[in-house]
């Protein structure tokens, strides 16, 4: 984060883990604009916050979904007093894609990487200019859990993960920091809003927002590129890690395995994972 306390973008600031981040970030003494489609509850932070801390909160009541909505943001993220921004809107969409219309899947699809991509890229092009900024965009654990629960959502934050970790690349060695924040399961609306119990984890897995948002914002402090700050011991990431190097490495062979040459007697291959 930048030392002259810049302007911080925080999308999905009305409930949950980005009404903490906004609370975080002003009580660092960050000049906020907070952005949702729910005027009544960014009204209601905007108060407190500038209230409590002193800080210029402004709002921006934007539905990320809709093309004119998410213009609306990407130009106001480009500007070139924006130090950071915190991708954090999202939505889960959970349950079978069977019993969902095509327009509920595409509306996650538009919220969940539409929307992280088109300001991603806003924000990098106006922090390349000035070689200063920070993106933090929010993920989950669930890129890695592919689920018949959330096929959808859990391939939006498969591409949240390699979006973000191929942005790391791509601007490694400048300035300007790229986070990416893997939640596991968190106490807020999010189940809720879905009609979905707290129960779907065990009571026990959850965080609370504020003991994410913490952690993150330590981990963005300490210019960690993955922050997944309920996993106790790092070594669980590097081995996925390993294993991620191992695989590439292992299919460069140029070779057809020969599991999948066909026998005299036409066996049929071994596919992986079956
Ligand atoms: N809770 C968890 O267990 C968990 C785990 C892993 C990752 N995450 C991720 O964490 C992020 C925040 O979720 P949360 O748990 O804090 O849930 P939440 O309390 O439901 O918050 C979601 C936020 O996104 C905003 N939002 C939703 N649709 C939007 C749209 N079309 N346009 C603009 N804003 C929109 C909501 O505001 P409005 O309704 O006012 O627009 C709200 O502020 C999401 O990206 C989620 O995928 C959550």
């Amino acid at each position: 984060m930048g030392k002259d306390k810049g302007l911080a973008v925080v999308t999905g600031a009305s409930s949950g883990i980005g009404a903490v981040y906004a609370e975080r970030l002003a009580a660092r003494g960050h000049p906020l604009l907070l952005v949702a489609r729910r005027p009544d509850r960014l009204a209601r932070l905007q108060e407190e916050l500038s209230r409590e801390h002193g800080v210029s909160v402004k709002t921006l009541v934007a539905d990320l979904e809709s093309p004119s909505g998410l213009a609306d943001v990407e130009k106001r993220v480009a500007a070139d007093d924006v130090a950071l921004l915190v991708n954090n809107a999202g939505a889960g969409g959970l349950g079978k894609s069977a019993e969902m219309t095509a327009d509920q899947l595409e509306r996650i699809i538009k919220l969940n990487i539409t929307a992280v991509t088109r300001l991603s890229h806003a924000a990098l092009t106006s922090f390349r200019k000035r070689d200063a900024g920070a993106l933090v965009n929010i993920g989950s654990v669930v890129a890695h859990l592919p689920s018949a629960g959330s096929a959808v959502y859990s391939a939006s934050k498969a591409y949240v993960l390699n979006f973000t970790r191929s942005l790391q690349m791509e601007y490694a060695g400048r300035p300007i920091r790229i986070q990416l924040v893997m939640p596991g399961p968190i106490r807020t609306e999010f189940f809720s809003s879905q009609g979905l119990s707290d129960s779907v984890f065990p009571t026990e897995a959850y965080l609370t927002a504020e003991q994410l948002v913490d952690a993150a914002l330590a981990g963005l402090e300490a210019g960690e590129e993955v922050t997944v700050p309920s996993m106790p011991d790092v070594r669980t990431w590097n081995s996925l890690e390993t294993a991620r190097v191992a695989f590439m490495k292992a299919i460069m062979s140029g070779e057809v395995a020969s599991r999948y040459h066909l026998t005299p007697q036409g066996s049929r291959p071994v596919r992986p994972g079956a």
